[in-house]
């Protein structure tokens, strides 16, 4: 049977992965700040799943997800999906700040303590749900986005020391357009809106396939194209906000 730690399981993106994952046979470890839901996935299969409570912003994060991993006796797969954001037009500070503590910081901390696990035990896959705001700068979610550019050049980063110290880690960069979840129930309309289930299914399938990046669907994947042509004196002008 083969074994994951899904960050960010209680709901959205990376609880549907974790209920796909489930059907397929893992055992997995499942972790966010949310008790009540993480019991509700044990439920489900309470012999094959292991839950903790982790706050990825909590500097004994680390610890905590050691802990969870020697409970489930090895990890083959880390899935990090947890992250906030939110637009932010007036650049209220601590909105820029708390993003920046749980895309920038908070995924180092678990990123590092699920890099450092494989390479002391012979390998790995890490998968990070990103997403495609991190391919251009976003004028209303300035932090959201270039804290997922952010996880893009760390994974890149990571991927090239891997090589060096001769470990065994595959890496996959999920860049998701706009899912229905929690995340964007804001009271604003969203357009090519897809369901977290169908985002998981491809999340499963990029990861089975051990793909390096990932742009879902292919809407988004030809929106970033020709978004990615445009140099900035023109990207500066483009009015992209809900
Ligand atoms: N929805 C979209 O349109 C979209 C598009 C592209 C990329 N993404 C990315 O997909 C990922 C998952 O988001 P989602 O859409 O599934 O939204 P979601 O339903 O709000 O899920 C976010 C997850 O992150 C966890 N989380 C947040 N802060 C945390 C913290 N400090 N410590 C531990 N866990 C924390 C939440 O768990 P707790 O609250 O229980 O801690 C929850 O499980 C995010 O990284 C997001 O940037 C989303």
């Amino acid at each position: 049977m083969s074994k994951a730690v899904i960050v960010g399981a209680t709901s959205g993106i990376g609880y549907e992965t974790a209920l796909i994952l489930l059907k397929n046979g893992w055992e997995l470890g499942v972790a966010g700040r949310r008790l009540e839901k993480l019991q509700k996935l044990k439920a489900l299969a309470p012999d094959r799943v292991h839950i903790r409570v982790i706050d990825v912003r909590d500097k004994i994060a680390a610890e905590e997800l050691t802990a969870l991993i020697d409970e489930l006796e090895g990890m083959d797969l880390y899935i990090h999906s947890s992250g906030i954001g939110c637009q932010n037009v007036i650049l209220n500070g601590s909105i820029e700040l708390d993003t920046t503590a749980t895309n920038v910081e908070g995924f180092v901390r678990m990123i590092d303590a699920a890099f450092s696990y494989f390479a002391k035990h012979g390998g790995g896959h890490i998968c990070a749900i990103t997403s495609i705001a991190g391919t251009r700068g976003l004028g209303a979610a300035a932090a959201y986005s270039a804290s997922k550019r952010f996880q893009n050049t760390y994974l890149d980063a990571l991927e090239q020391l891997s090589h060096i110290r001769g470990c065994c880690i595959s890496f996959t960069d999920v860049r998701p357009g706009f899912v229905d979840t929690a995340f964007l129930h804001d009271g604003k309309k969203y357009p090519m809106m897809m369901s977290p289930s169908f985002v998981a299914q491809k999340i499963v399938e990029a990861i089975d396939k051990k793909k390096r990046t990932v742009i879902i669907d292919w809407r988004y994947r030809l929106l970033v194209f020709f978004w990615r042509l445009l140099p900035q004196r023109l990207w500066k002008l483009l009015p992209i906000r809900n």
